[in-house]
């Protein structure tokens, strides 16, 4: 099988970390150790891990006219990571998330901002280009009328559709059936699927279609017969953001090459496994040789 197309539809920001030893209470001032800025935003984060690992990428998403503009563009370029369809928006400053580090977790505010423009108007402008896709990657960070816009036309058109469900909201049920893969953490399992019971028996609903990532516990998915877990590798983690993106850039790459589920599920595994262990969201995640070495140590 040739490889194929991916399309990204989500969110640009700018990330601004700050490090500290022990987390300030409500009305407390405690001196941080590090501050230090990265591109994120969850759309760009997983179309750049895809196109680290070789993926055909396309990022569809909106920023801001302003002084991050010209260093956002340069970046998608150098990242290979095709920016044709950007939509860029007046008198709105780019996505920014203002991430505190502690302990390698994080907790995360994002300020939307040019973001909310990836709406429904931007949706149908795109929809017309989307046809030339196969396999698309989309997240909660742009507003919802978005992916209710395009999932079901992409679904009538047989794309598979990949929905990192990030940051976590209800979904309803007949939009997740024409999703193909639902890859939330276990806080984003427990609120999309509205805490409907076990997270066994929720996994058996919805065979070889939802993977759960637990961090270092592995990926948990029910291949039809049973619930299966794909361990993740030990490492030592310094910041786990960006990891989850790290981890559905790299499945997404594994899907578009047409390989087993189990196999993409595994390569996404490797590549979180390295993204955790440097700090920030994009300057983390790996390239292809670094999975390479780690599939030949095995
Ligand atoms: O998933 C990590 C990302 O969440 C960060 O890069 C930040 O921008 C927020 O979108």
């Amino acid at each position: 099988m040739t490889m194929q197309r991916i399309a990204v539809v989500g969110s640009i920001n700018i990330d601004y970390f700050v490090e500290s030893k022990r987390l300030p209470k409500f009305g407390e001032t405690v001196t941080g150790e590090n501050f230090f800025m990265d591109f994120g935003g969850k759309g760009a984060n997983q179309a750049v891990a895809a196109a680290r690992l070789g993926g055909d990428v396309t990022l569809f998403g909106s920023i801001g006219n302003d002084e991050q503009k010209g260093v956002l563009l340069d970046h998608f370029r150098n990242e290979k990571v095709n920016i044709d369809h950007l939509n860029v928006v007046e008198g709105i400053s780019t996505g920014a998330a203002f991430i505190q580090l502690h302990n390698s977790e994080n907790r995360i505010i994002i300020i939307p901002g040019a973001n909310q423009f990836s709406n429904a108007i931007y949706a149908e402008q795109i929809s017309k280009s989307l046809v030339n896709y196969d396999v698309f990657l989309l997240q909660l960070e742009i507003p919802l009328e978005t992916l209710e816009y395009l999932i079901p036309i992409l679904y009538e058109h047989n794309k598979t559709i990949i929905l990192d469900p990030a940051p976590a909201q209800v979904l309803n049920e007949e939009l997740l059936e024409k999703v193909t893969y639902l890859t939330p953490n276990e806080h984003e399992f427990s609120v999309v699927m509205n805490k409907q019971s076990e997270m066994a028996n929720v996994l058996k609903k919805y065979p070889n279609k939802l993977i759960v990532t637990c961090g270092k516990d592995g990926v948990k998915f029910h291949n039809g017969e049973k619930v299966v877990n794909i361990p993740a590798r030990k490492v030592q983690a310094v910041d786990s953001t960006g990891a989850g993106d790290t981890f559905t850039g790299a499945f997404t790459v594994a899907v578009s090459k047409g390989k087993p589920l189990v196999e993409c599920i595994q390569y996404g595994t490797y590549a979180a496994s390295l993204s955790v262990m440097k700090k920030g969201a994009q300057s983390g995640m790996p390239y292809q040789e670094e999975i390479d070495e780690i599939i030949k140590e095995r």
